[in-house]
């Protein structure tokens, strides 16, 4: 049985106050028992805060972003190494802000995939399509280039160690969330897409569901075969609301 994974991308937002207490809150009002596993991304300087609120509770903790060289003329970028030096367990890569604003083609993309696995880290690939590829016809063609980018670089192997977020662009931030049989439907052409190349590695694979998850629908969208567990943007920013996310399909 896969884990549900319930994780928040702070984005670039809180102060180091409020990440201490987010993260503690957050680590304090989970069970570690449960078949469910709780994460959070926060800005850089946060994490080491976090590190710290997080220790000796189930808690894990990530970047959001990772450079894909391993060290040298980079300036104001994070190595794959040193998010391991802070402990952190895992990495998004590929989320659609920083694909659209700051340059992350898919090459590139695949390249700090790589970069996370080879360090230990476990890369959360964020993919996604926007309204008007959704409005063409391009959902799919859309995410078959995103996951084939990593697919050339890494093999159908990369993903025995990774999480996937489909994040469809449209539903991000806007309160729209898609219904869940629109993103059961996407999750499974991943998984089968996947699966072509290894039914283990792709059945074992958590596919998370992002854009606009709240407690009041995270119930029946991780309900769906293929959906296990969701990145959270807005509702991850406080204590109540994320683990709201947490009660509701624990
Ligand atoms: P929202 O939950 O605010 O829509 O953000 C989703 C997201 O981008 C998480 O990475």
């Amino acid at each position: 049985m896969r884990k549900i994974l319930v994780a928040g991308n702070w984005k670039m937002n809180g102060s180091n106050a409020m990440a201490k207490e987010l993260a503690s809150a957050v680590a304090n009002g989970f069970n570690s028992s449960s078949s469910v596993e709780m994460a959070v991304f926060p800005p850089f300087p946060y994490l080491n805060a976090v590190a710290e609120a997080s220790a000796g509770t189930a808690l894990q903790f990530g970047a959001q972003d990772v450079n894909e060289n391993q060290a040298g003329a980079h300036t104001g970028e994070t190595s794959a190494a040193m998010l391991v030096d802070l402990q952190c367990q895992m990495v998004l890569v590929g989320h659609s802000e920083r694909r659209a604003n700051y340059g992350d083609s898919d090459a590139r993309v695949a390249d700090k995939f790589a970069a996370a696995l080879s360090a230990g880290l476990l890369p959360v690939l964020c993919i996604g399509e926007s309204l008007e590829e959704r409005e063409g016809g391009e959902t799919e063609a859309v995410i078959s280039r995103q996951l084939d980018a990593v697919l050339a670089k890494t093999g159908i192997d990369g993903f025995a160690k990774a999480v996937l977020a489909y994040e469809p662009v449209w539903a991000i931030g806007t309160g729209k969330t898609a219904s869940p049989e629109q993103a059961q439907e996407i999750h499974a052409f991943i998984r089968d897409k996947l699966s072509a190349l290894d039914g283990i590695i792709a059945g074992q694979l958590r596919i998370l569901y992002g854009g606009s998850v709240k407690g009041s629908n995270a119930a029946e969208l991780f309900a769906q075969t293929d959906i296990d567990g969701g990145l959270i943007g807005g509702a991850s920013l406080t204590a109540e609301d994320f683990l709201a996310i947490y009660n509701a399909v624990a």
